[in-house]
């Protein structure tokens, strides 16, 4: 079997579809796993999906990814922000990283216009709602195939 896809995301984002609805709409990231399971399908690919509120355990899924994964999808919500653990391991991972936003983070707070993660991601979607893991899934796909 292929390796898997590994789609982490980060803290609150188990809230969508709740939280913030103007901002990042009602779908909840159950609706997100199961359009990604079944986008992932049509393209013949296998996805690890994940959420946490937690930095760490995103550094553990970033680091099993290592050998593991063919590729890394990571919304890391806040963390993009503040998170050099996240990159550093990240920098660790060999495959392609893209980086995906619900919302469009540069029309948003100065403190979102920076990202750690974007220093490693080879893509960023940012402001496409939650279709933008469908086109991150998308262009994986080309990315793992080039
Ligand atoms: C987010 C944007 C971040 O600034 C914010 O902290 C999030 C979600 C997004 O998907 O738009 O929690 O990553």
């Amino acid at each position: 079997m292929s390796k898997p896809i590994y789609i982490l995301n980060g803290p609150n984002l188990n809230l969508l579809g709740q939280r913030q609805p103007e901002i990042y709409g009602r779908e909840t990231l159950e609706d997100v796993a199961a359009a990604c399971a079944a986008l992932a399908m049509d393209l013949g690919l296998v996805i690890c999906f994940h959420q946490t509120n937690h930095e760490g355990q995103l550094v553990d899924w970033v680091q099993e990814a290592r050998g593991q994964g063919a590729g890394i999808i990571i919304n890391p919500a806040a963390y993009t922000h503040t998170s050099v653990a996240i990159l550093d391991a990240l920098h660790a991972f060999d495959g392609p990283v893209l980086e995906v936003h619900i919302s469009n983070v540069h029309k948003r707070e100065a403190f979102r216009q920076h990202s750690y993660v974007s220093l490693r991601a080879d893509g960023v979607i940012a402001g496409c709602g939650t279709e933008g893991y469908l086109l991150a899934l998308r262009r994986m796909k080309s990315l793992i195939a080039a």
